[in-house]
């Protein structure tokens, strides 16, 4: 399973990848418009720090503002120009996947994002998406069980024999982690908090401080 960082943080993306666990990173209008990256030269100077960052052969979502076939396709062009790492980021739509089938067929990767149902993620494997995006954290605010999608998408995809892979997004913390690997993702893209809290477990912290405490007591 592969791990995201989901950011436009270039800090976070920087801490991440120091791990030496940092698979890719993928972005959203709202993250770049939380670090302030504004007009469209501050956008594509970001992206390039960002595939930078993260180094050869990791993927790097960026997403189309454009909700048209046409403008869509004008701008997954110029993102996918950038950088080799890019993946050009589409809307769930009519015209979101209309486009995700042309950049197939142009060799172009993409990644499915506001996925909310299983059928959504039929649509977008069809048009031949590199990844589909199921919003786990925002199924869950509704009251619904955002990890049922991800394992009905695992099912439905191992079933047809669909490539797409599944990218857990809209994560919020630890557990969600360790829910989408147990249910088939194969990336989970979250916030660095979220990676972070994966480390934690008061007996490690005790563990170590007795295994300090008695090394020192024997060796002075
Ligand atoms: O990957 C999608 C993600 O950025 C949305 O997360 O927490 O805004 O639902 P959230």
């Amino acid at each position: 399973m592969l791990f995201f960082v989901d950011t436009a943080n270039l800090d976070h993306i920087r801490e991440a990848a120091e791990l030496g666990i940092l698979d890719g990173v993928t972005t959203n209008p709202s993250l770049m418009a939380k670090e302030g990256i504004t007009g469209e030269k501050e956008v594509l100077k970001h992206y390039r720090q960002i595939c930078e960052i993260v180094g050869k052969d990791r993927d790097v979502s960026a997403e189309v503002i454009s909700i048209d076939f046409k403008g869509m396709v004008a701008e997954g062009k110029i993102l996918a120009e950038l950088h080799e790492n890019i993946v050009v980021k589409v809307p769930m739509t009519r015209e979101g996947v209309k486009a995700i089938a042309h950049f197939t067929e142009e060799g172009i990767k993409t990644n499915c994002t506001l996925v909310f149902s299983a059928g959504q993620a039929i649509l977008a494997a069809k048009a031949g998406a590199s990844y589909v995006s199921p919003f786990i954290g925002r199924i869950d605010d509704t009251g619904w069980d955002g990890m049922k999608l991800i394992k009905d998408i695992f099912e439905i995809y191992g079933t047809a024999g669909f490539e797409t892979a599944i990218l857990a997004a809209s994560i919020r913390n630890p557990l969600h982690i360790i829910q989408a690997a147990k249910a088939g993702a194969d990336v989970v893209t979250c916030p660095l908090s979220a990676i972070l809290g994966l480390f934690n477990h008061p007996l490690t912290d005790i563990g170590l401080e007795k295994f300090l405490a008695d090394y020192n007591k024997a060796n002075g």
